[in-house]
């Protein structure tokens, strides 16, 4: 019987769907407001930096890990080195995790895009406070990913993609033009934001940077891996990676320009100071653009319309492949069809994240009940995953690649000496600083040492060693699977409706 290739169709459908994995609400809501916590121009200067020559080179690996296999992040890891599965499982646990908090900011831009279309696009404490709103929201961009991943890699991710990733670069365009033409206050938000002033640049600012290029990049979650696996052959790894960076690297940088002048000129325009504006803090896309939006009266309102469709799309285009991870995996080794492997995923994981989005509701609303550890469930998710496993996943992936493989199969020359050693001693140092940053936080200048900080450091190593343990009790000595194994299922399904079809013609009257 002839194999179904099930993959992508085309190069560019996968450097797109890898693309939209990769721009993400990390580049519009994450993206400003680090930057401007760390002196604007110098942050985007370490983070392009980043991106290019550190990102990149972790990307190529995770591409490569899941291509060489063909198959989910365990049975790729497995493939390296049967005791190094738990790693693969860590990749498929840690998006799982990260879509319990991505589904209620997703929720978020749901909301704030159709709320443009009455008015102003809404405050975040009275939205977040909300729990019937937040849930309904939650759940709406949660199925909106599950229609996409229920129709498979080649006709929902990849479909989705090529029409979602250039709306996108368009309506971004669009934004920044006017951003850029607003008049007063531009010209200040651009020097801001292009004039590097790199004494404004501290330690703490390169980490966040290079922190922040991991997360924009889906690097140490299985998301790579999962798309790599599903590339052709023919598909040169080098080459995707450097469009897939470069599309981020421009977006990230047209985000930047959308947002800046706005501000500035708002400030200009209202007499307020640049930190009345919460320029550096997390608010900065639900709370502060809102209300620069609306001061732009009609004009603002479209404005404040294409921006958050702009944040629903980036948003639903990289949560549909930590999805992707997550099915993929159930799929290949429960041997069970797309719908229902999809749907389980998707059930569980909103359900876990209506706790999570009642968390943040409190937290904003100044109530600390629903709180773990001195930390939001929001909060907590993100340190456990976005500081602690996705820096550890990905150093693991470099060293698997540069370290594990058959010499035969390693990188050599420049990529080589990056893969081997420049970019894991760059990931342990984004890694330490991290569980430094959260053990011993810096408060009025001085650091301390938090037991609830050492408590989530803790909480990722439980996950790490259940991972381990998981992968020996469980994994390691059964089959896995792999990508042909859909193909199958869906040939065997196809037998079995048909036969089934047949009796029913061939039953007599
Ligand atoms: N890169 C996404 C963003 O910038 O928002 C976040 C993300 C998506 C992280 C997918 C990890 C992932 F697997």
């Amino acid at each position: 019987m002839e194999q179904k290739r099930n993959g992508f169709g085309t190069r560019i459908g996968f450097e797109l769907a890898a693309a939209g994995s990769a721009v993400g609400l990390g580049n519009l809501w994450g993206f400003p407001y680090k930057a401007s916590a760390n002196g604007g121009a110098a942050y985007l200067f370490v983070y392009l930096a980043c991106i290019f020559l550190v990102g990149a080179i972790a990307m190529l690996a995770e591409f490569y890990i899941g291509r060489r296999s063909k198959a989910n992040p365990v049975s790729a890891y497995k493939a390296i080195s049967p005791n190094w599965g738990w790693i693969g499982l860590l990749a498929v646990v840690v998006p799982a995790l990260i879509m319990c908090y991505y589904y209620v900011l997703g929720g978020y831009t749901v909301k704030y895009a159709l709320n443009s279309f009455v008015g102003n696009a809404g405050r975040f404490e009275r939205f977040a406070g909300n729990v019937g709103d937040v849930i309904l929201h939650t759940v709406v961009f949660a199925l909106v990913a599950l229609a996409i991943v229920t129709a498979g890699v080649r006709h929902g991710i990849e479909k989705s993609a090529k029409l979602l990733l250039p709306t996108m670069l368009v309506i971004l365009i669009v934004i920044s033009s006017f951003s850029l033409l607003l008049g007063a206050g531009v010209q200040e938000g651009l020097a801001y934001y292009l004039k590097p002033d790199f004494s404004k640049l501290t330690g703490s600012g390169i980490l966040s940077a290079m922190g922040q290029a991991f997360f924009s990049l889906s690097l140490g979650c299985g998301a790579m891996i999962t798309y790599g696996s599903y590339s052709g052959k023919q598909v040169n790894l080098a080459r995707s990676t450097a469009v897939v960076c470069i599309l981020d690297g421009v977006l990230t940088f047209m985000v930047g320009l959308a947002v800046f002048p706005a501000l500035f000129h708002y400030a200009a325009v209202s007499g307020s100071g640049l930190s009345e504006l919460g320029m550096g803090g997390t608010g900065l896309m639900f709370i502060t653009l809102p209300m620069v939006f609306e001061d732009m009266g009609a004009g603002g309102q479209i404005l404040s319309l294409l921006y958050f469709t702009m944040a629903a799309i980036a948003a639903t285009t990289s949560v549909i492949s930590i999805l992707e991870v997550v099915t993929q995996f159930i799929i290949q080794r429960h041997k069970v069809d797309r719908t229902r492997a999809v749907s389980v995923v998707t059930l569980v994981c909103v359900a876990l994240s209506i706790p999570v989005g009642l968390s943040l509701g409190l937290s904003l609303n100044g109530s600390s009940e629903l709180q773990i550890f001195g930390k939001n469930l929001l909060e907590l998710l993100d340190s456990v995953t976005n500081t602690l496993l996705m820096p550890l996943c990905a150093l693991l992936a470099c060293i698997a690649v540069g370290w594990k493989l058959p010499k035969s199969e390693r990188f050599t020359g420049f990529s080589g000496v990056m893969l081997r050693f420049i970019t894991p001693a760059l990931i342990v140092v984004i890694g330490l600083f991290g569980a430094l940053d959260i053990v011993f936080p810096a408060a009025e200048g001085a650091r301390a040492f938090s037991s609830d900080g050492f408590a989530v450091v803790v909480i990722a190593c439980i996950i790490v060693l259940l991972c381990v343990l998981a992968y020996r009790i469980f994994l390691r000595d059964r089959d896995t699977g792999s990508n042909a194994d859909e193909a199958e299922a869906n040939a065997l399904r196809k037998e079995k409706l048909s036969a089934g079809l047949q009796r029913g013609w061939q039953r007599p009257e």
